[in-house]
């Protein structure tokens, strides 16, 4: 347990370099949890180093990236305040630290590495896409973050019990880092793209024992390659996707058999596989202020309090039918919450489906540009991930719920050809400021 004035001390230091008002402070409180199920000693000490640790990992984001930004980050921030408050992502808290842009930059990964503090910019990758000259040199040049599209889920990696299939994941990431590209594992547990055979487990032990399993053997696999994960994805449903009604658990066979715990559990196992890894919470239509986004607040917020070792959620951004739509305001004022629960904050997953015109072509401009601003003014959100590198390759075109029948979702920055959109311009300026 941490002492007041220690505290006290680290705050008053944090507000100094500029930060937020803390939040309530109130998440580093509980003094470790009941263990969530029996996984013994390591866990224990794991839990009770991040209970102290998730107010430590609250200020040591704030400081890594305050420090980071602490000197210049001040003395620029008139710019960054101005930036921001000119598309009212101030949000809650004013006064805390800005992201200050890079000065000049020609393609949005080096507007991401240049800014200070840098923030990651990312895409989807997909084995199939790799074996494309043009997209590996799109990829690769704008982007400095990896999330393997389909490669790394449970039925990829562990399609039988127990025996693993790592080569289509690898080349991926191999790839990326010949491209100095950093990798996010992406997901270890889903309700989807689920493996028959994990489908179709039952009761408490074998669920148990069979996510163990998969986060021990995938995270060992790629221990010196990958640090940051999305341990969990998709647990929360509403009556409509995009986000309205009824928010709940989703059930699942990890859900049913486990009961809400699951979750606590595999960030537990996780972080007993690497200490150092950052710990994910990703989800869809999350990116505003409705139903979902509330429960799942409650939900991470419930984590924090416990001791759970959670670094950051991912806001999927998946924009337009059938999932929900959000304006920048909104964005930020809910990534702000999150935020000031000492996480990190991070797009995801982001890509903005035109099709069935529900999104008309300028709001999907002004989507791109003030959704990636919010997220960009903001230095505990650490990277903004699109969901595919060219239009034609989208996974809207053609599933079936985004309501495109085989036509283009027009959905990313880069059209058939490989040429920029004008969505493209768009997040560049978002990323320069302008
Ligand atoms: C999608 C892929 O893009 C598709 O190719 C696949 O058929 C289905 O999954 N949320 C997630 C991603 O977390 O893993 C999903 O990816 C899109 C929604």
């Amino acid at each position: 347990m941490r002492s007041a004035p220690f505290t006290l001390l680290l705050s008053a230091f944090l507000c100094a370099i500029g930060c937020s008002d803390g939040g309530d402070g109130g998440a580093g409180g509980t003094g470790g949890q009941g263990a969530t199920g029996g996984t013994g000693g390591a866990t224990g000490g794991t839990t009770s180093t991040s209970t102290g640790g998730t107010d430590a990992s609250t200020s040591a984001t704030g400081s890594a990236t305050g420090s980071t930004s602490a000197s210049t980050g001040d003395a620029t921030s008139s710019t960054g305040d101005a930036t921001s408050s000119t598309s009212g992502t101030g949000g809650t808290g004013g006064g805390m630290a800005v992201r200050t842009p890079a000065a000049s930059a020609s393609t949005l990964r080096e507007a991401g590495e240049k800014a200070n503090p840098p923030i990651l910019i990312g895409a989807a990758i997909s084995g199939g896409g790799l074996n494309n000259g043009d997209y590996k040199r799109v990829a690769a040049a704008e982007h400095s973050y990896v999330t393997a599209e389909n490669e790394m889920k449970w039925d990829a990696l562990e399609p039988n019990p127990g025996q693993f299939s790592w080569g289509a994941a690898d080349n991926i990431v191999n790839w990326a880092r010949s491209n100095n590209m950093k990798v996010k594992g992406h997901t270890l547990v889903w309700h989807n793209q689920l493996p028959g055979w994990a489908n179709s487990l039952s009761g408490a032990t074998q669920v148990e024992q069979a996510i163990r399993r998969h986060i021990e053997n995938v995270m060992g696999h790629f221990k010196d390659r990958i640090d940051t994960w999305d341990v969990v994805n998709e647990a929360v449903i509403t009556n409509s996707d995009t986000g309205v009604g009824n928010p709940r658990m989703r059930p699942s066979v990890f859900f049913n058999a486990l009961g809400e715990r699951f979750i606590d559990l595999a960030f537990q196992i996780a972080r007993e596989q690497d200490p150092n890894a950052k710990l994910y919470y990703n989800d869809y239509s999350i990116d505003a202020l409705n139903d979902k986004a509330d429960f799942v607040y409650e939900m991470i917020k419930g984590m924090v309090e416990r001791g759970v070792p959670i670094d950051g959620v991912g806001f999927q951004m998946h924009i337009g039918p059938p999932n929900n739509e959000a304006g920048g305001a909104d964005v930020a004022a809910n990534l702000r919450r999150f935020a000031d629960l000492g996480l990190e904050v991070l797009i995801s997953e982001m890509d903005i489906n035109r099709c069935s015109n529900q999104v008309t072509a300028e709001e999907q401009l002004e989507y791109y540009h003030d959704i990636v601003e919010a997220c960009f003014v903001m230095p505990e959100c650490t990277a903004i991930t699109f969901w595919g590198i060219n239009d034609g390759r989208s996974w809207l075109n053609s599933w079936s719920g985004a309501l495109c029948n085989g036509q283009s979702s027009q959905s990313l920055l880069f059209n058939d050809q490989y040429q920029k959109k004008e969505t493209y311009n768009k997040v560049m300026d978002a990323l320069m400021g302008r």
